[in-house]
């Protein structure tokens, strides 16, 4: 679900264009922009776009562009033909930034929880104004920079300004959230809440529905208090296992699976040939399961792992060991380190064991891992989906996104040469 936030300069009388034209020329305030927005998502209308240079979109960004014209096309841009439609597009995102100009920002503002603000002391001719947000009781001021001035070469030499940013007040969340939705309403068709409950009513049931109502606000347009993570759908996990002395890690292992049949798959390494990889990139998590062996994770296990993670993957440990204190992750931190994933965390249990001298005495931990530690790590893993179920699945569609893009537009020159050429070195990318 995106986080909307508006980024603007402003005038005292909060006009930001005039002739299809900013109003002010302020190069510090582009750099701030480009801090800002840079490798986000920039949402804007069809005619701020022609207003960039040359009509091309942002670079280092995802452009989504805002436009009735069914036909229109441009290259490194994304077209969407309506409010509800950009909003769905961008539903995979941690966040969105909207860039204008005066109609995206009038209509998008209501979907907005913050709004990054240049407020130039001045006042120009202008044609286009962002709405007054010192007079809207929905919003508050909460930062605000020292005054700063531009410079020789810096475009309106002279001028005051400040960077401030505006939040929408959690109070007046829905009251003013509302109002404002009611006004798109009039302009737009439905309001939020009536998108949402259409969608829901048009029958997009289940767990699938539920995440889309989420997505466009639901009843409460603008998301100021947004909820904890509750994984709604299903997280596509695999669980790559390898459990050779007892069998003791696959009952953990088997119990989360048959927990989530319809989510999680499972991989036992030793039924894997010697060269035979899985593709994991159609996976949001990706569990390693082991038995403790001289003190760390399986190594067929760990090779599979080297081969089979990918830059960005998100990892979980979770091992069954004999002594109290011998286990540890750091070579799973390691595998997944070297290939740019991330373990995000880790469980463990005692796991009975006969190895070496225990044999002469009947082995320790007979009877482990029992129902209470099969029990913890089912719970283990409820808490990490329903918790970042969510948080992954963003991560991983915007992931997608950017390979297809980048996939759909193999760019030239020295930087993408050198790109790719650190990619082969590193391995970078999904594999598969
Ligand atoms: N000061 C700043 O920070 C700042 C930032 C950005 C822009 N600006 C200024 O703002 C001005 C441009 O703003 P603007 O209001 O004239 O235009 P705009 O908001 O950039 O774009 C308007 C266009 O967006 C499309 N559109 C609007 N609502 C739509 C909807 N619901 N569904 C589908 N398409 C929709 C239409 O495109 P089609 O005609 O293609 O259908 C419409 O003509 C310029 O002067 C620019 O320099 C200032
Ligand atoms: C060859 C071997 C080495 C082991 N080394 C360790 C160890 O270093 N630390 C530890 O806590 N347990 C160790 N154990 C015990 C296992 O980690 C424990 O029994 C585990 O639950 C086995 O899981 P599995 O049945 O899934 O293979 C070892 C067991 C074997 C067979």
């Amino acid at each position: 679900m995106a986080d909307l936030k508006a980024i603007v300069a402003v005038c005292d009388d909060w006009g930001i264009g005039c002739d299809g034209d900013m109003v002010i020329e302020n190069r510090a305030d582009m750099r701030h922009f480009v801090r800002m927005t840079r490798g986000g998502t920039v949402v804007m209308g069809r005619r701020t776009l022609e207003s960039l240079p040359g009509g091309r979109p942002l670079k280092d960004r995802r452009n989504i562009v805002i436009t009735r014209d069914a036909a229109f096309a441009r290259a490194g841009v994304e077209a969407v033909h309506s409010i509800d439609e950009l909003l769905a597009a961008v539903a995979g995102e941690r966040e969105a930034w909207v860039i204008g100009g005066g109609e995206i920002y009038r209509q998008l503002l209501p979907y907005c929880t913050e709004a990054v603000i240049t407020k130039t002391h001045a006042i120009r001719p202008a044609d286009t104004f962002f709405p007054n947000l010192d007079e809207d009781p929905a919003w508050e001021l909460v930062e605000e920079s020292e005054e700063q001035v531009t410079q020789p070469g810096e475009g309106d030499e002279g001028l005051s300004y400040r960077f401030c940013t505006y939040r929408r007040r959690a109070a007046d969340m829905s009251k003013g959230g509302a109002a404002e939705a009611d006004l798109v309403h009039e302009i737009e068709g439905p309001a939020p809440q009536d998108v949402a409950a259409n969608r829901a009513s048009a029958g997009s049931a289940g767990a699938e529905g539920e995440s889309d109502v989420s997505a466009l606000g639901g009843a409460e347009p603008p998301r100021s208090a947004p909820e904890p993570h509750r994984a709604r759908r299903p997280l596509k996990t695999v669980i790559l296992y390898r459990s050779k002395h007892h069998g003791n890690t696959k009952l953990l292992v088997d119990a989360i699976a048959a927990a989530y049949p319809d989510e999680v798959d499972t991989i036992d390494v030793a039924a894997l040939g010697r060269n035979e990889y899985p593709d994991l990139s159609e996976y949001r998590l990706i569990g390693a399961a082991s038995g403790i062996y001289y003190g760390g994770f399986d190594k067929d296990l760990k090779r599979v792992l080297d081969h089979a993670l990918s830059a960005g993957d998100k990892v979980f440990g979770l091992m069954t060991y004999g002594g109290a204190d011998k286990w540890n992750g750091r070579d799973l931190a390691a595998v997944a380190q070297v290939n740019m994933a991330t373990v995000l965390t880790m469980h463990g249990c005692r796991g009975w064991d006969t190895w070496g001298p225990y044999r002469l005495i009947g082995g320790v931990g007979k009877g482990h891992p029992d129902a209470d530690d099969i029990q913890g790590a089912v719970d283990f893993f409820s808490r990490l989906r329903d918790e970042y179920g969510e948080i992954l699945e963003d991560e991983w569609q915007k992931r997608r996104r950017r390979l297809e893009f980048e996939a759909a537009h193999p760019a030239g020159g020295l930087m993408a040469n050198i790109k790719r050429s650190v990619d082969k070195i590193t391995g970078r990318g999904m594999k598969g």
